[in-house]
């Protein structure tokens, strides 16, 4: 086994963070962006998002029919859409459908929105149907690491009204339980805090990988993790007090 040391401010970053009104952006810093399709330079995601996100789109040739609407947004930009849809569209809409300032997961280069290729895609509630190519990319995002995070029946959970168009990078296969169990983003990030070290929860993955996950609450300054010598491992804070841990079992 190797122990690893964590500090403080790594429950603040990671694929599997909880932004929302409840739990601002804590760590400024978004890891490494690179644009989310090569032919719209300036809208960027994270670097593993955005190869994902290439591979699906190629996988269900939808590179022509799918255009990435919006990425990662700085505070200031993110401040920016909030004020113009206030002015806009007014308090109600923009509640409903742009986050505060601080507490978008846009700002961490996770998030984006995706529209229908059509004329005049509209900014903020881009096209994006449940049928053709594109219910074709939610029903195949959750089997590569992406989630459609703001569904119907989660509005009271998540407090952001339906959005079919913003999906979120939370890497596999946490998006792949969270897709099949029904979850939101919020329901997942409790469910996993029930498995520890000692009682972990195990995914059973494609040619009998074995894959566990367990949450390790953070202590006050450092959190030890022993992992095993040869595994692949990741680690993500939640955004609120630790750890998910998740090791590919050698079998
Ligand atoms: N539209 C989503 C909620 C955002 O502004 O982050
Ligand atoms: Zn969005």
């Amino acid at each position: 086994m190797k122990t690893l040391i964590l500090n403080k401010e790594n429950i603040y970053t990671g694929n599997l963070t909880l932004i929302n009104a409840k739990n601002p952006l804590r760590n400024e810093k978004a890891a490494s962006l690179i644009p989310a399709d090569p032919s719209f330079p300036d809208i960027l995601i994270q670097r593993e998002a955005a190869n994902i996100l290439q591979f699906i789109l190629d996988k269900i040739s939808a590179e022509n029919s799918i255009v990435p609407v919006s990425g990662y947004r700085s505070y200031a930009e993110q401040k920016y859409i909030y004020d113009e849809s206030m002015r806009e569209n007014g308090e109600e809409f923009t509640r409903r459908y742009v986050a505060l300032p601080n507490h978008s997961e846009h700002q961490t280069g996770l998030a984006i929105d995706l529209g229908l290729n059509l004329p005049d895609i509209d900014f903020i509630r881009p096209e994006f149907p449940y049928e053709g190519i594109c219910e074709k990319f939610r029903r195949t995002a959750p089997n590569y690491g992406f989630i459609e995070r703001y569904s119907k029946d989660k509005e009271e959970i998540t407090g952001i009204s339906h959005e079919p168009w913003h999906f979120r990078y939370v890497g596999y296969p946490h998006s792949e339980i969270i897709a099949k169990k029904g979850f939101s983003l919020e329901e997942y990030i409790l469910f996993i805090k029930f498995f520890r070290e000692n009682g972990k929860y195990i995914f059973h993955g494609k040619n009998k990988t074995e894959i566990e996950i367990y949450y390790v609450p953070a202590s006050n300054e450092k959190t030890e993790l022993s992992l095993p010598e040869s595994s692949a491992y990741q680690i993500s804070g939640n955004n609120t007090d630790g750890f998910i841990v998740t090791v590919w079992r050698n079998i």
